[in-house]
């Protein structure tokens, strides 16, 4: 097997740099998102305090705070009101997204489906997105509340377009990038362009920071699909193998079907088309990965998006929060979490 990126169970530097950075407003992010969830409904405070005591990397917020930060956001609270718009719209999709792939694991925690049912979890879903859309309007920003609505229709769109796609092994490469463009990258592009909004930057800055966080997006997603194949449960919080189990075709499974023999891929292909697949064809598939070095090429891939999302802040001079987003992108493919 080739040079596969070693698991590193310590937290990335750039990560850590950037929370530090943006120092309690992170916090306060937290603060606010709590504060909003509020509810007298039992199982809506509930479901909702497990799911935010879980916590998460909060990556999609940093970015809202880090290009506030970037582009000399000083004065008010906008960026942590939208930086917490951002995560709950994440959070939103996550409760959808755990339902749909049947996934009884998150943040090293049982799902909220796993706990109170898919009904419950749907619902408690629609009850993040409508308090985001409250927040929204309250910003008072139309370009925002713009952005960040089309946002949630095309990760909508993307969770559709790949479950249509379900067990076809022969997705187009095209067809791919396009379903994770829209379900994760466009969600990391307005989370970053929120920044540049906010000071009302030229349109260059905000074409800028979105084609960062799209890209970086789009890395991000392509780690976490090669990771659903060679990361362990404990390290990764959730369960590996969903993407195979669930007959997702992602981006490892693309490649290894360029490379393998007519057999190999006629045993993918009755697989894939099963309505379930066993732990021993998950290592069989496994070994096929290993052989062709489909996670190696998963990276490479992903590395090319992580180079065009550091050269799209070359524009912005030198500062320290232009240096810690750019060293932020390799977060993406080093992680292991
Ligand atoms: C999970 O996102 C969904 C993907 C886009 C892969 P994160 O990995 O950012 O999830 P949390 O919020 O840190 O748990
Ligand atoms: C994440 O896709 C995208 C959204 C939640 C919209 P995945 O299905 O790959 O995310 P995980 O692996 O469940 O976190
Ligand atoms: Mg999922
Ligand atoms: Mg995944």
């Amino acid at each position: 097997m080739g040079s596969v990126i070693p698991l590193k169970k310590e937290i990335d530097n750039s990560y850590l740099d950037l929370k530090n950075l943006v120092g309690n407003r992170l916090e306060n992010v937290n603060q606010q998102i709590k504060y909003r969830l509020a509810s007298e409904i039992n199982l809506i405070s509930k479901m909702t305090s497990h799911h935010l005591k879980s916590g998460g990397k909060r990556i999609r917020p940093l970015l809202t705070l880090g290009s506030a930060k970037l582009c000399g956001y000083k004065e008010g609270s906008r960026d942590i009101n939208l930086a917490a718009c951002v995560e709950l719209i994440h959070n939103a999709t996550l409760l959808h997204d755990d339902v749909i792939d049947n996934s009884d694991l998150r943040r090293g925690n049982k799902t909220s489906n796993t706990i109170w049912g898919n009904q419950s979890s749907i619902l408690v879903g629609d009850y993040l997105f409508s308090r985001c859309f409250e927040m929204m309007v309250e910003d008072g920003s139309l370009e925002i509340l713009k952005l960040l609505s089309s946002t949630s229709s095309r990760i909508a769109q993307g969770e559709v377009l790949q479950l249509e796609y379900k067990g076809e092994i022969d997705i187009l490469e095209e067809t791919y990038f396009n379903i994770i463009n829209s379900k994760t990258a466009a969600l990391f592009a307005a989370a970053s362009k929120v920044g540049a909004c906010i000071t009302n930057k030229n349109k260059k800055e905000k074409d800028a920071l979105e084609s960062y966080g799209r890209n970086l997006g789009l890395a991000f997603q392509i780690a976490d699909d090669a990771l659903d194949y060679y990361s362990t449960k404990t390290i990764f919080g959730k369960e590996i193998g969903k993407d195979f189990f669930e007959g997702k075709v992602t981006l490892p499974i693309i490649f290894l079907c360029q490379k393998s023999n007519s057999e190999e891929k006629k045993f993918l292909e009755k697989i894939f088309k099963k309505k379930s697949r066993s732990k021993s064809e998950f290592s069989e598939t496994q070994n096929l990965i290993k052989k062709y070095n489909s996670i190696d090429s998963c990276f490479r891939r992903a590395e090319h998006f992580v180079n065009i999302s550091y050269n799209a802040l070359n524009i912005f001079n030198p500062s320290k929060e232009k240096a810690i987003l750019q060293n932020l992108t390799s977060f993406s493919l080093e992680r292991s979490f």
